[in-house]
């Protein structure tokens, strides 16, 4: 019998890198999903969703927008579990809300309550970044010598490789993770279990037919991408390491803490943390085709140990390394005429 048995279950952001793969996976295994995207009429951002095997039968799309985060309503009606996975990247100018992280907090609190008005949804799962798990002190003297789920990220800091839109990324992040996990200590009459994955940086292949968001970031000690590489000396500046996860592996872990009997919190996501040291290497030994420049070797210094053992004790299991995540990038970007 199919795994998911026709379960009604819904993804916010179903467009995207992740959202798409999710659903690939949801209706592989036999769930019937309600996706939502921001415009229904963009043939580039549903055309992949629509020719899915199974989504002519199983796959309902729904028009909704952060900004107007009442449009979640009807995609949620009737849904067992809900992936929050959608976040607003660049900030909608004239909005009722001052900034991306405005906006992202009162999408969490609406998809919250609106999961609570619907008296089906049990399970409420957020697409979390690790970029609010930092174990940088707050004075930014140094690491923790562990990073954690118990870890948040400092907002007072200033880093040497952020920018404007790095800083509103995880000031976003992080405000929405809290506020979304604070729905397991309001009194819900235990109606809605919250769970939170903050993902390590993603890479491997694609449904989209485009290099996603995050693959240039991956890919950068090997195309010399400055303006991407900085974004990786950012994340070892931030987190002391580079967590990374395999698409497949992720979509699997969101899958994982779906199907568990009960389940509650926050869960770090990532089968790896290695240096930007330890990623040239893994590149110069598996792709020598590739000449990686000196400063694209290394990272600024401050390594802790990344923690990411609570899934794995849940019973997660990944399948995919350091090795295989970069192998698959490069596979997936050369495909796409980006490498
Ligand atoms: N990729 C990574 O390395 C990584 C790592 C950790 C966490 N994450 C998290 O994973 C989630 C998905 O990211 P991704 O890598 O898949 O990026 P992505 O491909 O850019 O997807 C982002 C999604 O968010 C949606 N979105 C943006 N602004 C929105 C708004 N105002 N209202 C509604 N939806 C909006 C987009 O919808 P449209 O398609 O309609 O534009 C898109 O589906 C995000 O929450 C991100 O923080 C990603």
């Amino acid at each position: 019998m199919e795994e998911g048995n026709n379960m009604r279950v819904c993804v916010t952001g179903g467009s995207g890198y992740l959202g798409s793969w999710l659903i690939k996976k949801l209706l592989e295994k036999g769930y019937t999903v309600h996706a939502t995207l921001r415009n229904l009429d963009e043939e580039r951002k549903t055309s992949h969703l629509k020719s899915l095997p199974n989504a002519e039968s199983r796959l309902e799309l729904f028009q909704a927008d952060i900004y107007n985060p009442e449009d979640f309503e009807a995609a949620i009606q009737g849904c067992l579990f809900v992936f929050h996975v959608a976040t607003p990247v660049l900030h909608t100018e004239n909005s009722k809300y001052k900034d991306t992280s405005e906006a992202a907090i009162a999408g969490v609190r609406a998809i919250a309550d609106s999961c609570l008005r619907s008296q089906t949804v049990k399970r409420l799962i957020y697409t979390a970044s690790v970029t609010s798990v930092s174990a940088l002190k707050e004075d930014g003297t140094g690491f923790r010598t562990s990073m954690d789920e118990s870890c948040w990220t400092s907002l007072n800091l200033s880093y040497t490789y952020s920018n404007q839109f790095t800083l509103d990324y995880i000031k976003s992040k992080t405000l929405s993770e809290k506020e979304i996990l604070r729905y397991n200590e309001i009194e819900t009459g235990n109606k809605l279990e919250v769970v939170s994955l903050a993902c390590g940086l993603v890479g491997g292949e694609t449904i989209l037919s485009y290099l996603p968001s995050s693959l240039p970031c991956v890919l950068s000690l090997l195309t010399g991408d400055r303006l991407n590489f900085d974004m990786l000396r950012f994340l070892q500046e931030l987190l002391g390491s580079i967590p990374l996860v395999h698409i497949d592996d992720v979509c699997e872990a969101h899958i994982f803490c779906m199907e568990k009997p009960v389940l509650r919190g926050r869960f770090l996501c990532a089968a790896e943390a290695p240096t930007i040291e330890e990623m040239a290497i893994c590149y110069q030994q598996n792709h020598p085709e590739f000449t990686i420049s000196q400063e694209f070797m290394s990272g600024p210094d401050g390594r802790s140990k990344c923690d990411v053992s609570k899934l794995r004790k849940e019973g997660f299991v990944y399948k995919y390394g350091m090795k295989e995540t970069l192998d698959h990038s490069v596979k997936c970007a050369r495909r796409l005429g980006s490498l």
